[in-house]
Protein backbone atom coordinates (compact mmCIF):
# COMPACT_ATOMS: atom_id res chain seq x y z
CA UNK A 1 0.00 0.00 0.00
CA UNK A 2 1.08 3.36 -0.91
CA UNK A 3 2.82 5.15 2.01
CA UNK A 4 1.34 8.20 1.75
CA UNK A 5 -2.49 6.67 2.07
CA UNK A 6 -2.11 6.24 5.48
CA UNK A 7 -1.92 9.84 6.27
CA UNK A 8 -5.38 10.16 4.23
CA UNK A 9 -6.53 7.21 6.55
CA UNK A 10 -5.85 9.31 9.31
CA UNK A 11 -8.11 12.22 8.52
CA UNK A 12 -11.10 9.86 7.84
CA UNK A 13 -10.85 8.52 11.05
CA UNK A 14 -9.79 12.13 12.72
CA UNK A 15 -13.11 13.77 10.94
CA UNK A 16 -15.18 10.98 12.62
CA UNK A 17 -13.71 11.28 15.65
CA UNK A 18 -14.14 15.02 15.49
CA UNK A 19 -17.73 14.77 14.47
CA UNK A 20 -19.03 12.00 17.23
CA UNK A 21 -17.29 13.83 19.84
CA UNK A 22 -20.10 17.02 20.05
CA UNK A 23 -22.28 13.97 21.42
CA UNK A 24 -20.34 12.49 23.92
CA UNK A 25 -22.33 11.80 27.40
CA UNK A 26 -25.60 13.29 25.35
CA UNK A 27 -27.21 9.87 26.08
CA UNK A 28 -28.01 9.68 21.99
CA UNK A 29 -26.42 6.40 20.46
CA UNK A 30 -28.27 7.16 17.01
CA UNK A 31 -27.19 10.84 17.03
CA UNK A 32 -23.41 9.79 17.91
CA UNK A 33 -23.64 7.24 15.51
CA UNK A 34 -25.19 9.27 12.64
CA UNK A 35 -22.40 11.98 13.04
CA UNK A 36 -19.60 9.83 13.10
CA UNK A 37 -20.72 7.98 9.75
CA UNK A 38 -21.38 11.90 8.05
CA UNK A 39 -17.99 12.56 8.91
CA UNK A 40 -16.12 9.40 7.79
CA UNK A 41 -18.12 9.37 4.79
CA UNK A 42 -17.48 12.70 3.36
CA UNK A 43 -13.61 12.67 4.02
CA UNK A 44 -13.42 8.88 2.76
CA UNK A 45 -15.51 10.04 -0.59
CA UNK A 46 -12.81 12.97 -1.28
CA UNK A 47 -10.10 10.48 -1.30
CA UNK A 48 -8.91 9.27 -4.85
CA UNK A 49 -9.24 5.30 -4.77
CA UNK A 50 -12.31 3.16 -5.83
CA UNK A 51 -12.94 2.23 -2.63
CA UNK A 52 -15.29 -0.27 -1.76
CA UNK A 53 -16.94 -1.09 1.91
CA UNK A 54 -16.05 -4.41 3.22
CA UNK A 55 -17.22 -4.18 6.95
CA UNK A 56 -19.57 -1.45 7.49
CA UNK A 57 -22.59 -0.07 9.20
CA UNK A 58 -24.60 -3.29 7.83
CA UNK A 59 -25.83 -4.41 4.73
CA UNK A 60 -27.54 -1.90 2.14
CA UNK A 61 -31.11 -2.47 3.28
CA UNK A 62 -30.34 -1.58 6.82
CA UNK A 63 -27.52 0.82 6.75
CA UNK A 64 -28.10 4.68 5.02
CA UNK A 65 -24.44 4.67 4.43
CA UNK A 66 -21.18 2.89 4.75
CA UNK A 67 -22.92 -0.61 4.07
CA UNK A 68 -21.54 -3.00 3.04
CA UNK A 69 -20.64 -2.76 -1.09
CA UNK A 70 -21.18 0.62 -0.88
CA UNK A 71 -18.27 2.91 -3.36
CA UNK A 72 -16.43 5.30 -1.75
CA UNK A 73 -13.65 7.79 -2.75
CA UNK A 74 -13.82 9.57 -6.32
CA UNK A 75 -13.53 6.49 -8.01
CA UNK A 76 -10.22 7.66 -9.83
CA UNK A 77 -7.26 5.42 -7.76
CA UNK A 78 -6.75 2.75 -6.90
CA UNK A 79 -9.44 0.06 -5.52
CA UNK A 80 -9.30 -0.59 -2.23
CA UNK A 81 -10.96 -2.79 0.63
CA UNK A 82 -11.74 -0.80 3.49
CA UNK A 83 -13.30 -2.27 6.66
CA UNK A 84 -14.95 0.70 8.93
CA UNK A 85 -15.94 1.08 12.73
CA UNK A 86 -16.89 5.09 12.67
CA UNK A 87 -18.04 4.48 16.25
CA UNK A 88 -16.39 2.02 18.04
CA UNK A 89 -18.30 1.65 21.51
CA UNK A 90 -21.48 3.51 20.77
CA UNK A 91 -22.45 3.14 24.20
CA UNK A 92 -19.58 4.53 25.68
CA UNK A 93 -19.83 8.02 23.41
CA UNK A 94 -23.35 8.48 24.46
CA UNK A 95 -22.36 8.25 27.70
CA UNK A 96 -19.34 9.88 28.02
CA UNK A 97 -17.41 6.94 29.06
CA UNK A 98 -13.92 6.02 28.18
CA UNK A 99 -12.63 4.01 25.19
CA UNK A 100 -14.82 5.19 22.05
CA UNK A 101 -13.07 5.48 19.16
CA UNK A 102 -13.51 5.81 15.32
CA UNK A 103 -11.46 3.13 13.39
CA UNK A 104 -10.89 1.89 9.80
CA UNK A 105 -8.91 -1.23 8.27
CA UNK A 106 -7.55 -0.60 4.52
CA UNK A 107 -6.00 -2.91 1.67
CA UNK A 108 -5.30 -2.04 -1.60
CA UNK A 109 -6.70 -4.57 -4.00
CA UNK A 110 -3.98 -7.32 -5.12
CA UNK A 111 -2.05 -6.57 -2.11
CA UNK A 112 -3.76 -6.97 0.35
CA UNK A 113 -7.04 -8.88 2.03
CA UNK A 114 -9.48 -8.05 4.69
CA UNK A 115 -12.05 -10.84 5.56
CA UNK A 116 -15.36 -9.93 4.45
CA UNK A 117 -16.86 -11.40 7.76
CA UNK A 118 -20.94 -11.59 8.44
CA UNK A 119 -22.56 -9.64 11.28
CA UNK A 120 -22.10 -12.12 14.07
CA UNK A 121 -20.03 -12.93 17.10
CA UNK A 122 -16.13 -14.01 16.83
CA UNK A 123 -14.76 -15.79 19.76
CA UNK A 124 -11.28 -13.87 20.13
CA UNK A 125 -7.63 -14.03 21.16
CA UNK A 126 -5.57 -11.40 20.99
CA UNK A 127 -1.99 -11.59 22.32
CA UNK A 128 0.99 -9.34 21.53
CA UNK A 129 4.07 -10.45 20.12
CA UNK A 130 6.11 -12.15 22.81
CA UNK A 131 3.16 -14.38 23.48
CA UNK A 132 2.92 -14.88 19.53
CA UNK A 133 3.05 -18.61 18.81
CA UNK A 134 2.16 -19.36 22.05
CA UNK A 135 -1.28 -19.91 23.04
CA UNK A 136 -4.27 -21.88 21.52
CA UNK A 137 -7.81 -20.95 21.13
CA UNK A 138 -9.08 -24.26 21.48
CA UNK A 139 -7.55 -24.95 25.13
CA UNK A 140 -8.99 -23.76 28.46
CA UNK A 141 -8.39 -20.02 29.38
CA UNK A 142 -6.49 -21.26 32.68
CA UNK A 143 -3.75 -22.96 30.23
CA UNK A 144 -3.46 -19.91 27.86
CA UNK A 145 -3.11 -17.75 30.51
CA UNK A 146 -0.32 -19.64 32.43
CA UNK A 147 1.53 -19.60 29.41
CA UNK A 148 0.96 -16.20 28.89
CA UNK A 149 2.98 -15.64 31.62
CA UNK A 150 5.58 -17.92 31.16
CA UNK A 151 6.34 -15.93 27.95
CA UNK A 152 5.98 -12.69 29.73
CA UNK A 153 8.18 -13.52 32.26
CA UNK A 154 5.44 -12.36 34.58
CA UNK A 155 3.79 -14.37 37.44
CA UNK A 156 0.25 -15.24 36.65
CA UNK A 157 -1.08 -13.11 39.15
CA UNK A 158 0.90 -9.80 37.39
CA UNK A 159 -1.47 -10.74 33.97
CA UNK A 160 -4.53 -8.62 33.28
CA UNK A 161 -6.55 -10.26 30.09
CA UNK A 162 -9.66 -7.84 28.71
CA UNK A 163 -12.87 -9.54 28.67
CA UNK A 164 -16.43 -7.66 27.90
CA UNK A 165 -18.30 -7.39 30.90
CA UNK A 166 -20.93 -9.97 29.43
CA UNK A 167 -22.99 -13.03 31.28
CA UNK A 168 -21.97 -15.01 28.35
CA UNK A 169 -18.38 -14.35 29.94
CA UNK A 170 -19.47 -15.55 33.80
CA UNK A 171 -17.44 -19.07 33.31
CA UNK A 172 -14.32 -17.39 31.14
CA UNK A 173 -14.01 -14.92 33.80
CA UNK A 174 -14.28 -17.00 36.60
CA UNK A 175 -11.67 -19.34 35.08
CA UNK A 176 -8.71 -16.57 34.46
CA UNK A 177 -9.90 -15.46 37.89
CA UNK A 178 -9.33 -18.99 39.59
CA UNK A 179 -5.78 -19.47 37.76
CA UNK A 180 -4.59 -16.49 38.87
CA UNK A 181 -4.86 -13.79 36.48
CA UNK A 182 -6.41 -10.14 36.56
CA UNK A 183 -9.22 -9.59 34.48
CA UNK A 184 -10.03 -5.83 33.07
CA UNK A 185 -13.77 -6.02 32.68
CA UNK A 186 -14.82 -3.30 30.14
CA UNK A 187 -18.75 -2.56 29.52
CA UNK A 188 -18.14 -2.00 25.80
CA UNK A 189 -15.48 -1.54 22.89
CA UNK A 190 -13.00 -5.15 22.90
CA UNK A 191 -11.42 -3.38 19.68
CA UNK A 192 -9.57 -1.34 22.04
CA UNK A 193 -8.89 -3.23 24.19
CA UNK A 194 -7.05 -5.70 22.13
CA UNK A 195 -5.42 -2.68 20.06
CA UNK A 196 -4.28 -1.79 23.74
CA UNK A 197 -3.04 -5.44 24.46
CA UNK A 198 -0.74 -5.84 21.25
CA UNK A 199 1.18 -2.70 23.05
CA UNK A 200 3.48 -4.35 25.74
CA UNK A 201 3.65 -0.84 27.19
CA UNK A 202 -0.36 -0.79 28.04
CA UNK A 203 -1.82 -2.46 31.39
CA UNK A 204 -3.44 -5.07 29.14
CA UNK A 205 -1.25 -8.51 27.92
CA UNK A 206 -4.48 -10.00 26.02
CA UNK A 207 -8.30 -10.24 24.93
CA UNK A 208 -9.85 -13.19 25.49
CA UNK A 209 -14.20 -13.81 24.52
CA UNK A 210 -16.82 -13.50 22.66
CA UNK A 211 -17.23 -10.17 20.58
CA UNK A 212 -18.21 -8.76 17.59
CA UNK A 213 -17.09 -10.07 14.03
CA UNK A 214 -16.81 -6.81 12.34
CA UNK A 215 -14.53 -5.67 14.79
CA UNK A 216 -12.47 -8.50 15.41
CA UNK A 217 -11.58 -8.15 11.34
CA UNK A 218 -10.18 -4.72 12.11
CA UNK A 219 -8.69 -6.06 15.15
CA UNK A 220 -6.82 -8.46 13.18
CA UNK A 221 -5.21 -5.72 10.64
CA UNK A 222 -3.59 -4.02 13.94
CA UNK A 223 -2.53 -7.73 15.25
CA UNK A 224 -0.89 -8.01 11.53
CA UNK A 225 0.84 -4.56 11.73
CA UNK A 226 2.21 -5.09 15.26
CA UNK A 227 3.14 -9.21 14.80
CA UNK A 228 0.76 -10.04 17.55
CA UNK A 229 -1.06 -13.08 17.52
CA UNK A 230 -5.11 -13.38 16.83
CA UNK A 231 -7.11 -16.85 16.93
CA UNK A 232 -10.83 -16.33 16.79
CA UNK A 233 -14.10 -18.57 15.87
CA UNK A 234 -17.66 -17.43 14.35
CA UNK A 235 -20.67 -18.03 16.62
CA UNK A 236 -23.63 -17.69 14.48
CA UNK A 237 -27.32 -18.54 15.01
CA UNK A 238 -28.90 -20.44 11.75
CA UNK A 239 -29.44 -17.43 9.95
CA UNK A 240 -26.26 -15.73 10.41
CA UNK A 241 -24.55 -18.96 9.13
CA UNK A 242 -26.63 -19.61 6.30
CA UNK A 243 -25.09 -15.90 5.23
CA UNK A 244 -21.36 -16.87 6.51
CA UNK A 245 -21.42 -19.79 3.87
CA UNK A 246 -22.00 -16.90 1.03
CA UNK A 247 -19.32 -14.81 2.70
CA UNK A 248 -16.50 -17.26 3.69
CA UNK A 249 -14.79 -20.01 2.12
CA UNK A 250 -14.11 -22.88 3.68
CA UNK A 251 -15.05 -24.00 6.98
CA UNK A 252 -16.64 -21.83 9.00
CA UNK A 253 -16.17 -24.08 12.33
CA UNK A 254 -12.54 -23.76 11.86
CA UNK A 255 -10.24 -21.33 14.04
CA UNK A 256 -9.47 -18.18 11.98
CA UNK A 257 -5.62 -17.20 12.39
CA UNK A 258 -4.38 -13.78 12.08
CA UNK A 259 -3.84 -14.11 8.29
CA UNK A 260 -7.27 -15.68 7.81
CA UNK A 261 -8.97 -12.33 8.95
CA UNK A 262 -6.29 -9.84 7.14
CA UNK A 263 -3.19 -10.39 4.94
CA UNK A 264 -1.04 -8.70 2.91
CA UNK A 265 -0.86 -5.03 2.95
CA UNK A 266 -3.26 -3.46 4.97
CA UNK A 267 -3.33 -0.56 7.08
CA UNK A 268 -4.82 0.60 10.49
CA UNK A 269 -5.94 3.89 11.63
CA UNK A 270 -7.95 4.98 14.68
CA UNK A 271 -8.64 8.01 16.59
CA UNK A 272 -9.81 8.26 20.21
CA UNK A 273 -13.29 10.38 20.52
CA UNK A 274 -13.35 9.53 24.72
CA UNK A 275 -9.95 8.53 26.55
CA UNK A 276 -9.12 5.38 27.21
CA UNK A 277 -7.09 2.10 27.07
CA UNK A 278 -5.43 3.11 23.80
CA UNK A 279 -6.15 6.94 23.08
CA UNK A 280 -6.96 10.02 24.14
CA UNK A 281 -10.27 11.83 23.37
CA UNK A 282 -11.08 14.75 21.67
CA UNK A 283 -10.40 17.79 23.48
CA UNK A 284 -11.18 21.11 22.95
CA UNK A 285 -9.20 24.26 24.04
CA UNK A 286 -10.09 28.00 22.80
CA UNK A 287 -10.17 27.40 18.91
CA UNK A 288 -9.07 24.27 18.16
CA UNK A 289 -9.45 20.75 19.01
CA UNK A 290 -6.86 17.76 19.53
CA UNK A 291 -6.79 14.72 18.34
CA UNK A 292 -4.57 12.02 19.39
CA UNK A 293 -4.62 8.95 16.80
CA UNK A 294 -2.48 5.57 15.49
CA UNK A 295 -2.15 4.64 12.20
CA UNK A 296 -0.04 1.13 11.48
CA UNK A 297 1.23 -0.60 7.94
CA UNK A 298 1.69 -4.30 8.01
CA UNK A 299 4.18 -3.69 5.55
CA UNK A 300 6.86 -1.79 7.09
CA UNK A 301 5.00 -2.54 10.98
CA UNK A 302 5.38 1.19 11.60
CA UNK A 303 3.26 2.63 14.07
CA UNK A 304 2.90 6.35 14.34
CA UNK A 305 1.04 8.08 17.39
CA UNK A 306 -0.07 11.15 15.91
CA UNK A 307 -1.92 13.84 18.14
CA UNK A 308 -3.04 16.67 15.58
CA UNK A 309 -4.20 20.03 16.30
CA UNK A 310 -7.16 21.50 14.76
CA UNK A 311 -8.06 24.84 14.02
CA UNK A 312 -11.97 25.74 14.26
P1 LIG B 1 -20.97 -0.85 18.99
O1 LIG B 1 -20.12 0.35 18.95
O2 LIG B 1 -21.42 -1.28 17.65
O3 LIG B 1 -22.08 -0.67 19.99
O4 LIG B 1 -20.04 -2.08 19.49
C1 LIG B 1 -19.49 -2.08 20.76
C2 LIG B 1 -19.07 -3.50 21.16
O5 LIG B 1 -18.83 -3.51 22.57
C3 LIG B 1 -17.85 -4.05 20.44
O6 LIG B 1 -16.63 -3.53 20.89
C4 LIG B 1 -17.99 -5.51 20.71
O7 LIG B 1 -17.24 -6.30 19.80
C5 LIG B 1 -19.47 -5.73 20.59
O8 LIG B 1 -20.08 -4.44 20.85
C6 LIG B 1 -20.03 -6.73 21.57
O9 LIG B 1 -21.38 -6.94 21.29
P2 LIG B 1 -22.50 -7.07 22.42
O10 LIG B 1 -22.72 -5.69 22.99
O11 LIG B 1 -23.69 -7.57 21.68
O12 LIG B 1 -22.00 -8.02 23.43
Amino acid sequence: MNRNYHLDFLRVTEAAAMNSARWVGKGDRDGADQAACDGMRKTLNELEMSGTIVIGEGERDEAPMLYIGEKVGTGKGPGIQIAVDPLEGTNLCANGTPNAISVLAAAVEGEGKLMHAPDCYMDKLVVGQECRGIVDITLPPRVNVRLMAKALGKDVDELIIGVLDRERHENLIREIREAGARVHLVSDGDLSVAIAALNPDSDVDGLMGIGGAPEGVITAAAVLCCHGEMQAKLVMNDAQRARAEKMVEGDLDRVFHTTDLAAGAVMFAATGITSGDLLKGVRYRRGFALTDSIIMRSQTGTIRRIETTHQA
